[in-house]
């Protein structure tokens, strides 16, 4: 799917956002500026939370305890060693929404559903190729309903 400019891309983080419930895992995929942490923000406002200034690069995890679920944002990209202690999998299955940027990175266990979506530039600057990678069945449904 292309989202042809930053507001193609909050639309769809409100379409998604909306759609959340607790226990969702989101991973993103995509290279440094692809917009992680930009659809993130857009999630956030569909919850209901006005806080979400910062990335947590340098924090690894984010809470926002302020909208409709918890949200637990994380960036794994420098998380190079220890990542079995950062208990992830506890936000996993906790009850909030967790979304994961570099969750490709990520080498521990995955849950049995969760949603990839990996950005990609393309030669248009505000253009970005988004897809859905959905795994385990609620996650299939759900992208049937947002791609159509
Ligand atoms: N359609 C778009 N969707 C998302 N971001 C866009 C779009 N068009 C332009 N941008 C810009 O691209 C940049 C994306 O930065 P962002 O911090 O979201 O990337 P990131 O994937 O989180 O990078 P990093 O790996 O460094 O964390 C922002 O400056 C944003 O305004
Ligand atoms: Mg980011």
């Amino acid at each position: 799917m292309k989202l042809r400019n930053l507001e193609e891309t909050a639309l769809f983080a409100r379409k998604l956002g909306n759609e959340l419930e607790a226990g969702d895992v989101i991973l993103l995929v995509g290279d440094l500026g692809a917009g992680k942490t930009t659809l993130t923000k857009g999630i956030a406002k569909a919850l209901g939370i006005e806080d979400m200034i910062k990335s947590p690069t340098y924090t690894i995890v984010r809470e926002y305890l302020d909208g409709r679920i918890p949200l637990y944002h994380m960036d794994v990209y420098r998380v190079t060693e220890g990542i079995e202690e950062l208990g992830l999998e506890e936000y996993f299955e906790g009850d909030g929404i967790s979304v994961v940027e570099w969750g490709n990175l990520l080498d521990v266990e995955t849950p049995e559903n969760y949603l990839q979506i990996t950005l990609k530039r393309t030669e248009v600057e505000e253009e970005r190729e988004l897809t859905l990678l959905p795994v385990g069945s609620r996650f299939t449904q759900l992208v049937e309903k947002l791609e159509k």
